[in-house]
């Protein structure tokens, strides 16, 4: 980790915004928010998630247009965070948090039911570990253990070889696919929540690739 990376992890350590306890205290002792999240925002607001945020573009983007959901970026990664971090400090967004965690412990820090809706912005598409895709059925499995039923999932890729494998496993498990846009921007008009765009986003823009969203539920 280069100097800068290693300030900014230290800085996330005194932003109210970060929630990052270690993964032995959450095997150990348990994590204190699972079930509570709600005393963390102080509302009952619906609360979403960006998983994978890396700077938090989607989190942070999102909380400003529905100042009446709660917004958690996750990753494992707190220098990344720390950007939307500091965004979201300088700006007062008191509806947006960032936890610092794997995506594979998730059930160890939200309860049934707790979340209701799911954004996977530009994962790793992994080619070569397909259980560490982050839509294959292992972590669909584990996102239905506190998404609610109506919750959504939403996928924005510019990798083809990911977005082939979300839908083919999404129609195996005859899982409710509710939108399928094969080229965002060639939409005559993008919605304003398709258009908040990622550092990866942009990059993958920039050499050309056209960039893909599944929205879809964890069941038929
Ligand atoms: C390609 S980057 C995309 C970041 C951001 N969403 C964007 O579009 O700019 C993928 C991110 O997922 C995070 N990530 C990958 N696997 C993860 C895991 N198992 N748990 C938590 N974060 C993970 C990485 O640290 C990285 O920040």
């Amino acid at each position: 980790m280069g100097k800068n990376k290693l300030t900014k992890f230290a800085e996330t350590y005194t932003f109210p915004n970060f929630v990052q306890p270690t993964r032995e205290e959450v095997i150990s002792q348990g994590f204190s928010l699972k079930g509570n999240w709600h005393t963390f925002f102080k509302n009952d607001h619906p609360i979403v998630l960006e998983l994978g945020c890396g700077r938090g573009e989607y989190t942070t983007g999102m909380a400003k247009m529905f100042p009446n959901k709660n917004f958690i970026g996750i990753d494992r990664k707190g220098a990344r965070m720390w950007k939307g971090g500091k965004a979201a400090i300088e700006e007062n967004m008191n509806n947006v948090a960032f936890l610092r965690a794997q995506i594979d412990m998730l059930n160890y820090y939200f309860d049934t039911d707790e979340i209701a809706e799911i954004w996977i912005t530009f994962p790793d598409p992994q080619p070569k570990k397909v259980n560490k895709r982050m839509t294959c059925r292992k972590y669909l499995n584990l996102y239905s253990s506190f998404l609610k039923a109506e919750g959504t999932v939403n996928l924005k890729t510019d990798s083809q070889m990911l977005y082939d494998f979300t839908m083919e496993t999404l129609q195996s498990l005859q899982y409710n696919i509710r939108q399928n846009v094969t080229d965002i921007y060639a939409l005559p008009s993008v919605p304003e929540i398709l258009n908040i765009q990622t550092y990866y986003e942009k990059m993958w823009l920039e050499q050309g690739y056209r960039i893909q969203y599944i929205q879809f539920m964890l069941h038929g």
